[in-house]
């Protein structure tokens, strides 16, 4: 099975990718978690797009595209994957089309994650992230342990760059610019699919898996 998730920024779709490739058995793909270990890696990459995720730009489609090929390459993506954060932007769409066409492939459907924008703040401001293992907690809705501390190998929770209030912004800027018309793209085509992201993440796991008849 191959799946898009789009949704604003802190809409859960990284928590929803998580629990979905567990039950589907499928990888779990996200572009920004790629990103993130380029600049904790300090690769080539990782120094290009540095100031621009930081600020909450996008990279560039050049980019993006060419390390998504790469990922497509890999033997475990034959049984299906799923892309999570992954088209942002219309030229990223036909780019990957034509990826899944020369591969054989096709997309089985696009979930779009609708939560109000006040959630979505919500969601951001209390997250709190691994530096070490990329856990991802918040504050309220899904706290570690010990206050601060990942719950896996003990490092102390960050405020990511890009959730800090003055780039969070630009982030939701870009995103209704660039993003959010990947919903019509995909509307057009009848693959969207939107499921109710104001519950808990075990509600929305449970209504996906029936929509997608599992
Ligand atoms: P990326 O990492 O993809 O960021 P994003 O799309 O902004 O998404 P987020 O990670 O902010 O949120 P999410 O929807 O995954 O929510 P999460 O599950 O964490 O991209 C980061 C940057 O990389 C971009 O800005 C760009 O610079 C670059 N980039 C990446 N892909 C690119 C591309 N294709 N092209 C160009 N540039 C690209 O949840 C958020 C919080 O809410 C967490 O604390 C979580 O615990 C909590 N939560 C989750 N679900 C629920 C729930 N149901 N109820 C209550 N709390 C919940």
């Amino acid at each position: 099975m191959i799946l898009i998730l789009l949704g604003p920024p802190g809409a859960g779709k990284g928590t929803q990718a998580k629990l979905l490739a567990t039950e589907l058995r499928i990888p779990h793909i996200s572009t920004g978690d790629m990103f993130r270990d380029h600049k904790a890696r300090g690769t080539e990459i990782g120094r290009q797009i540095q100031a621009i995720m930081d600020s909450g730009g996008l990279v560039t489609d050049e980019i993006t595209n060419a390390m998504v090929k790469d990922r497509l390459s890999r033997p475990d993506v034959a049984p299906g994957f799923i892309l999570d954060g992954y088209p942002r932007t219309t030229a990223q769409a036909e780019v990957l089309e034509g990826l899944l066409r020369a591969l054989g492939r096709s997309l089985d459907r696009v979930l779009s994650y609708e939560v109000p924008e006040a959630a979505v703040v919500d969601r951001i401001g209390g997250r709190r992230s691994c530096p070490k293992c990329g856990a991802v907690y918040h504050v309220t809705a899904s706290p570690p342990k010990a206050a601060g501390l990942c719950d896996r190998d003990g490092a102390a929770l960050v405020l990511r760059e890009d959730d800090r209030p003055e780039n969070v912004k630009k982030r939701m800027q870009e995103y209704a610019a660039k993003t959010a018309p990947l919903k019509r793209f995909y509307q057009d085509r009848g693959q969207v699919a939107e499921v109710d992201a104001t519950r808990s993440p075990e509600a929305i796991l449970a209504a996906t898996l029936r929509l997608l008849g599992r």
